[in-house]
């Protein structure tokens, strides 16, 4: 897959990224934030779960990816894990159940070991497409990147959510540092072959993502 599209505007960069840090002190909802913010990465879950057929995603929250994944590929079957810190889990969960009957798990709890042990209970069980959006500290990143490699093959791809190539970004915008900096070290490693979407260039200001397979 080739799909280069090139969001980032060099010349507004920096007013862009003043606007960006103005949004960010301002409060908006007590709900923690999603795909449903960026539609520019809407346009990128849904190119990439078409003819998949199991998804894999840590991070349910309000169940916005895990609904363009249901939407975008009518046959597939989508896992969720999430920590299930937020009280209002229950209500979307039940919204997505309504929608897509008997399409959809999500598993509940700390996926350091919620992963490990959903792969202890499904052996051999590979995901198409897995997007890793939990915890976003650079340990907890770290071991979701390398659990998930026991549920993906060499054809999985994976997204990494809040990367990017800009390291500036990471100073205004602390969520991206843990995912950015594991995704750099897995490159300069060679543990994964990196998928040339420009996402992790831009999907939106101050939002990236990188996608990926692993090397086995
Ligand atoms: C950024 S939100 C996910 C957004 C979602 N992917 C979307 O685009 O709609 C991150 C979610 O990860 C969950 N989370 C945080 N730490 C976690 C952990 N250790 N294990 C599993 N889920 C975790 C949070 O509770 C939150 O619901």
């Amino acid at each position: 897959m080739n799909l280069n599209f090139n969001i980032y505007d060099s010349d507004n960069e920096s007013a862009g990224y003043a606007a960006a840090i103005e949004e960010q002190a301002r409060p908006t909802t007590s709900e923690e934030g999603g795909v449903h913010e960026i539609p520019e990465q809407q346009m990128f879950y849904k190119m990439l779960a078409q003819d998949c057929n199991r998804i894999l995603e840590i991070g349910f929250n309000t169940g916005s990816s895990a609904k363009i994944f249901l939407e975008s590929s009518p046959h597939a079957k989508v896992v969720s894990f999430d920590l299930g810190n937020h009280d209002y889990i229950d209500s979307y969960k039940k919204e997505i159940d309504k929608e897509h009957p008997g399409r959809h798990t999500l598993i509940v709890g700390d996926s350091a070991r919620t992963i490990s042990d959903y792969r202890d209970a499904n052996p051999g069980e590979i995901f198409d497409l897995i997007l890793i959006d939990g915890a976003h500290d650079y340990g907890a990143v770290k071991i979701d990147f390398l659990n998930c490699k026991s549920l993906a093959d060499e054809k999985t791809v994976v997204i990494l959510d809040d990367v990017t190539i800009f390291p500036a970004l990471t100073e205004s915008f602390r969520y991206l540092a843990g995912p950015t900096r594991v995704w750099t070290e897995a490159l300069i490693a060679k543990e994964i072959i990196h998928l040339p979407l420009a996402g992790e260039q831009y999907v939106s200001l101050g939002r990236g993502m990188a996608c990926f397979h692993y090397k086995f």
